[in-house]
């Protein structure tokens, strides 16, 4: 896996366009199996989670090419039922397949998605949406077979408001017959864009954003083309880090209004934020050292969990202790734990991290421990006074187009070094 080096203590500045989301764009692959036809999405991020999305699709018989951020998907002849385990141990969230799958031929079956460094992450409200709707569900040496002659609408209520298992729940409702009336349902901008891509389709879907989604099934989707909205958390990402490194930098793309809690919360910091919603562009000014600060992760449109790490690595450089409570996950401390080898003084007790700011960070060789926590190691080298190595950068394009592109764009001393 390669590496990323790092040069600390460049300020950064300028600005750059953000790459489509990754969180909108595998639900909506998965969602092209609803299609007999050929689905073509635009903006499409170079990641390799949409490489393992394009192999288990191409295992279940759908075409794909992709091309310079556009991809084709030609679902005509999807016959297979079966997710590879490959990909499944790769990507928890080829679960995702599964509710299309179902909807189309009336079989799916998929080994159990390992817990990962985030934590167990069980799949039982997605089993739980897709019985509701008519499956029989069968478990058996750690496969899941899901049958359904016929899926018919249900109302459903999800103890937590999961992102996964709502996409997954709307996945198989869209075709089944009658009305499905989903409470408690996730609200993220991903679901939204899922749910107006599934309309564009032909589906008939009302309440998305909201926590009560109301689909009336109908008997088919037609294929569409579309273009992906922008990553908010990748937009999130290289802000939060801009706090940690200092300097003036714009994102270009992202909805201002889907990151309002940590757009918000960097202005407690003492950034300076200017937002455009009509231009979708945030600039933000970051001088000295961010304040200390405390918030705890939630459901949207609470501070996102998928920015919590990024925002640890910027209270390592704050003046002043902060204090970052995960409720999302049970474990999602792994990079607070690795950024005490650049010299962080982080405490953690329970779901709450506490951590007391210095500045300039130390050097360090580090591994990234996942997607979201390598991004973390890599803001807080942008700090460090002297060269960082970051290793396992493989976990770091799993979501990220091409960081250190970006972050040379906008003016670090950032390379990616091939093992
Ligand atoms: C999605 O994961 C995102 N992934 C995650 O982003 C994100 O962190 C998460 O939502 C929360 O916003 C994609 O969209 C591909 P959940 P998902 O179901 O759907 C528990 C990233 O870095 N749970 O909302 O798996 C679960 O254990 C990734 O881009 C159950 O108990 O998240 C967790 O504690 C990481 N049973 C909580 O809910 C279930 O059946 C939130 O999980 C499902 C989930």
């Amino acid at each position: 896996m390669s590496a990323i080096q790092v040069q600390g203590l460049r300020p950064l500045s300028g600005k750059i366009e953000i790459q489509g989301s990754k969180n909108a764009v595998l639900p909506m692959m998965a969602a092209a199996l609803l299609a007999k036809s050929t689905t073509v999405l635009h903006r499409v991020p170079a990641i390799a989670d949409v490489d393992s999305m394009t192999g288990i699709l191409e295992s279940l018989g759908c075409v794909c090419s992709f091309s310079d951020g556009s991809m084709t998907i030609d679902a005509t002849a999807v016959s297979g039922t079966r997710i590879p385990e490959c990909y499944v141990g790769k990507m928890r969230s080829s679960v995702m397949v599964l509710g299309p799958l179902l909807a189309r031929l009336g079989e799916a079956a998929t080994s159990f998605p390992g817990g990962c460094v985030l934590g167990k992450r069980p799949i039982d409200l997605h089993l739980y949406a897709l019985q509701e709707l008519g499956a029989s569900i069968q478990e058996a040496g750690g496969m899941i077979l899901a049958e359904a002659k016929k899926l018919s609408g249900a109302n459903l209520v999800l103890r937590f408001a999961s992102v996964g298992a709502t996409e997954n729940a709307v996945l198989a409702a869209v075709t089944a017959e009658g009305i499905t009336v989903l409470e408690h349902a996730a609200r993220e901008p991903e679901i939204v864009e899922l749910c107006a891509f599934l309309s564009a389709m032909g589906a008939k879907i009302s309440g998305a954003g909201t926590e009560t989604i109301r689909i009336e099934g109908v008997q088919r989707l037609h294929a569409c083309e579309w273009t992906l909205g922008a990553d908010r958390i990748c937009a999130g990402t290289y802000l939060a880090a801009t706090l940690a490194a200092g300097g003036d930098i714009a994102v270009c793309g992202a909805d201002p209004r889907s990151l309002k809690a940590p757009l918000l919360l960097m202005e407690a910091m003492g950034a300076r934020i200017r937002a455009d919603e009509r231009e979708r562009e945030i600039r933000l000014t970051m001088r000295g050292r961010p304040k200390g600060f405390s918030a705890a992760t939630g459901p949207y449109p609470a501070f996102p969990t998928d920015l919590q790490s990024v925002f640890l690595a910027a209270a390592c450089t704050a003046d002043g202790e902060s204090r970052i409570t995960e409720t999302v996950f049970e474990a999602r401390f792994a990079a607070a734990r690795i950024l005490r080898d650049f010299g962080a003084q982080i405490w953690l007790s329970g779901q709450t991290a506490v951590i007391r700011g210095s500045y300039p960070l130390k050097p360090a060789i580090v591994r990234a421990p996942d997607l979201r926590g390598g991004a973390a190691l890599l803001a807080a080298a942008l700090a460090a006074d002297g060269v960082s190595m970051i290793d396992g950068a493989g976990h770091i394009e799993r979501g990220y187009e091409d960081i250190c592109r970006d972050l040379r764009t906008l003016g670090a001393e950032v390379f990616t070094i091939h093992s």
